[in-house]
């Protein structure tokens, strides 16, 4: 680098070696769209979109992504043309709108009650279908709209999805998944000939040590003859004894123990008849009180009959080598539950589901991707209770927006209206991508499909991806969200709307 001064005094620096630097000079998108396979800088940001649309909806990420590069790849040729990158950001906004009032237009409203869950059903299964989970696609869908259902407040058509707990555990099939409407706890009976069911369980939630007052450091114990160990022995075991008998007295038929305790302890416990999980760690021990409705007991004084809580049904459930504790409240308390969470909100949280969830194979992965497949579904359903309007799938409702996109453009005169044409055929690009996974021709099937939508009036056709041999996916039941479409198509435009407004971009290498 050397200061220079020009002809008329003014100093300007020479860089040396610039053919070197990969220093990028644009005033335009244009060298961003050409460098978009090795600038990771427009990676970061379709990361970012694809997240953003997760956070919304939950569904949909990677339709969201393949619709910004659509947009970015039309947008290059517009460039190319000579067209300035606002232009184009203007005509994409426009577009945009029209394709989200079309939505709005060929949205469906459908009831959904208690009785009638078909419809939110048919629309998890539809995001299912394109995962590895789809053999269970309909048992886990119904999972997913009942467990969605039962803690949503219908009357300000929410759903809070903390409500909800996705638990997998290695060892089992898909098919095992099951939902629980109640507390899952990892853990089992403290003595193997404890009863591994227990209902109508009144259950004593201690936090308090089942064994003997330990001696201060200070103090210590001499025990020099057999006579003085009996009389400790004794000691101890009546300590036990009354612990065991306070819990007895107060009506206990099960001890829910944040410690654990000895051999001892344990082996009195069974011969007394009073079962007890150990180890029961801090939040699962709140959970249970709250959703037992019983209190947290830290001393055995302090325990009364009022504090018991109570369950229809405990019970050890045991999965290949690992057993579950579940607490379920039995079929007559679930209705009752049921109408209970719907008529009174502000005690929901004091409710847990939990789903559990036994992929194939013990494989971790199978699990974690079960589990995103299930985080899916539950957003769908949580977005249909929101908003229970639906549009067709199967690239169906993106062939209708891109048709009505392109009629749209005659009526705007100026540049714009390359940027709108542009649009309908970035709208294609999901038809196109889904004909093409599925072995079918895209071009062509894609052009079949369109002309069949406007020949017929209707924007029920899409692709017939699995073969049905209908492309009405109407019939087919292919559902999606209409806010799951409408969010996909308006992010995707902010983002390139965003990326077009770049014009110089500097490689990090050389800050
Ligand atoms: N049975 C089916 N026939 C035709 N198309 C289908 C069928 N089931 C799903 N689809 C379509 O597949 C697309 C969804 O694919 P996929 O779930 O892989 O991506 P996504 O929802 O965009 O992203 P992600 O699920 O990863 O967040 C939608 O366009 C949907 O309409
Ligand atoms: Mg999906």
């Amino acid at each position: 680098m050397a200061l220079a001064f020009d002809e008329f005094g003014r100093p300007f620096i020479i860089l040396k070696e610039q053919e070197q630097k990969t220093r990028l000079r644009a005033n335009d998108g244009a060298t961003i769209l050409e460098q978009m396979d090795v600038d990771n800088q427009i990676a970061k940001l379709m990361v970012e979109l694809s997240r953003s649309q997760d956070y919304e909806i939950g569904d949909g990420t990677t339709g969201v992504v393949v619709m910004a590069g659509a947009l970015l790849e039309q947008a290059e040729k517009l460039l190319e043309r000579g067209i300035h990158p606002i232009r184009i950001a203007e005509g994409y906004e426009m577009a945009s709108r029209i394709a989200v009032e079309n939505l709005e237009l060929i949205a469906h409203k459908f009831d959904f009650g208690v009785t009638n869950l078909e419809p939110l059903i048919q629309t998890c299964m539809t995001t299912l279908s394109s995962k590895i989970v789809n053999r269970c696609k309909r048992s886990l869908a119904e999972i997913a709209v009942k467990a969605v259902l039962a803690v949503a407040d219908l009357e300000r058509k929410d759903v809070n999805l903390d409500l909800i707990k996705v638990e997998g555990k290695v060892g089992g099939k898909l098919e095992d998944t099951e939902l629980i409407y109640g507390i899952v706890v990892d853990k089992d009976m403290s003595h193997p000939q404890m009863p591994k069911q227990i209902e109508d369980a009144k259950i004593a939630i201690l936090t308090c040590p089942f064994e003997p007052p330990k001696p201060k450091t200070k103090h210590k114990v001499d025990i020099d003859t057999v006579e003085k160990f009996q009389t400790l022995r004794k000691q101890e075991q009546q300590y036990f004894d009354d612990m065991v008998q306070k819990c007895k007295d107060v009506g206990a038929t099960l001890v829910i123990c944040q410690w654990g305790f000895d051999d001892e302890a344990n082996h009195l416990l069974m011969h007394r008849n009073l079962p007890a999980v150990r180890w029961v760690g801090g939040v699962e021990l709140e959970l249970i009180a709250i959703a037992t409705g019983g209190r947290i007991v830290p001393r055995f004084q302090e325990l009364t009959p009022e504090k018991l809580g109570k369950a229809g049904l405990v019970r050890e459930k045991s999965l290949a080598q690992r057993k579950i504790e579940c607490f379920t409240l039995n079929t007559v308390q679930i209705q009752g539950l049921l109408a209970y969470l719907f008529a009174e909100h502000e005690l929901l949280h004091a409710n847990q589901l939990i789903i559990r969830d036994i992929p194939e194979l013990c494989n971790k992965m199978m699990i974690e991707e079960t589990k995103r497949s299930l985080h899916d579904a539950l957003c769908v359903a949580r977005n249909l209770i929101r908003n229970n309007s639906i549009v067709y799938g199967g690239g169906s409702a993106e062939i209708s927006c891109s048709v009505a996109v392109e009629a749209a453009a005659d009526r705007y005169p100026g540049v714009e209206q390359y940027a709108i044409r542009a649009f309908a055929d970035a709208l294609d690009a999901i038809p196109m991508a889904l004909a093409e996974n599925s072995g079918l021709q895209p071009i062509e099937t894609l052009s079949a499909v369109k002309s069949q939508q406007i020949k017929e009036n209707n924007p029920h056709f899409g692709i017939d991806c699995n073969d049905v041999g209908t492309n009405d996916m109407c019939e087919q039941n292919v559902f999606e969200t209409l806010i799951g479409k409408q969010q996909q198509i308006l992010l995707a435009t902010q983002v390139v709307k965003m990326i077009l407004k770049i014009d110089d971009v500097i490689s990090p290498s050389d800050y």
